[in-house]
């Protein structure tokens, strides 16, 4: 958006889950519009909550999320944002182009239209050989291709990619990121967590760092790498966010 509203801003948000866990202690996030921005952190560090409670799949415990400045349970921001989440979830009884067809139809797609999407996002991720074919007989890899396809959809201008190529293979990350690129060059926010921190250091203007369902560092890459004397993001994510390496590395600088 040219006004300069934010894709996403999120103020204070906390997240505390039924059994006492705490995702998120009051996290403070914007992501600008137009942005390629990255989320990075440990295992259990509070990505996919924070991912989860922007696309309300989570109730929140408390906290502001805004979405193109809209309220981000609202229908308006639902239908800005696509995400494609960490665990797979389809209908097992549909086909790959009735996941695709049905999902354009929740978005408010006529049917023709929605067809055609489909029909192109069979294409970009090379699903036409098992577009017939029900969800439950795909491969790992293809069911990430559809969850992919189905984020992209109903062209979304805030793209939510929570950890989109863990187990899958080259030629999926080759046509993922050249596409993703694509949709950015054209505007398109894109929010991405992934723990391959050379695609997170090549691909994002801008990365935060979270441990503790906080955000502990934000910048470009080159200025993180500047502010922590290092040579590659993931010596500044050793130095922040990692749980157990800074004590295995500090053992063995006091090696004989
Ligand atoms: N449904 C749930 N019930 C209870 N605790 C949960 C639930 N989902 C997540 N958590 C806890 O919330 C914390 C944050 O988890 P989250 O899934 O957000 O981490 P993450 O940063 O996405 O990690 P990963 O890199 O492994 O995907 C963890 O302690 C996790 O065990
Ligand atoms: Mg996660």
């Amino acid at each position: 958006m040219s006004d300069g509203t934010p894709a996403l801003t999120i103020e204070g948000l906390a997240k505390t889950y039924d059994d006492g866990t705490v995702g998120l202690e009051g996290l403070d996030l914007e992501v600008p519009a137009g942005e390629f921005f990255g989320l990075l952190g440990p295992n259990g560090a509070g990505k996919t909550t924070l991912i989860n409670s922007v696309c309300n799949l989570i109730r929140t415990s408390g906290g502001r999320i805004s979405v193109f400045g809209f309220a981000h349970d609202s229908m308006d921001a639902r239908r800005l944002v696509g995400v494609a989440e960490q665990d797979p979830n389809l209908d097992r009884f549909l086909t790959v182009r009735e996941s695709l067809v049905y999902h354009g139809g929740y978005f408010g797609m006529s049917a023709a239209t929605a067809a055609d999407r489909a029909d192109e996002m069979i294409d970009v991720f090379d699903l036409r050989a098992k577009a017939h074919v029900r969800t439950s007989k795909l491969s790992g890899g293809m069911k990430r291709r559809l969850l992919l396809a189905r984020a992209l959809l109903h062209e979304p201008r805030l793209v939510i990619l929570d950890e989109p190529t863990a187990g899958v293979d080259i030629e999926l990350r080759h046509d993922l990121w050249s596409y993703i690129r694509l949709l950015h060059r054209q505007g398109t926010t894109i929010l991405l967590t992934t723990h391959y921190l050379e695609e997170a250091e090549s691909l994002c203007e801008d990365i935060a760092l979270i441990a503790g369902g906080r955000i502990v560092a934000r910048d470009t890459p080159e200025g993180l790498k500047r502010r922590y004397d290092a040579a590659t993001l993931e010596q500044v994510y050793l130095q922040t966010v990692s749980t157990s390496l800074p004590a295995v590395m500090a053992a063995e600088a006091e090696a004989p």
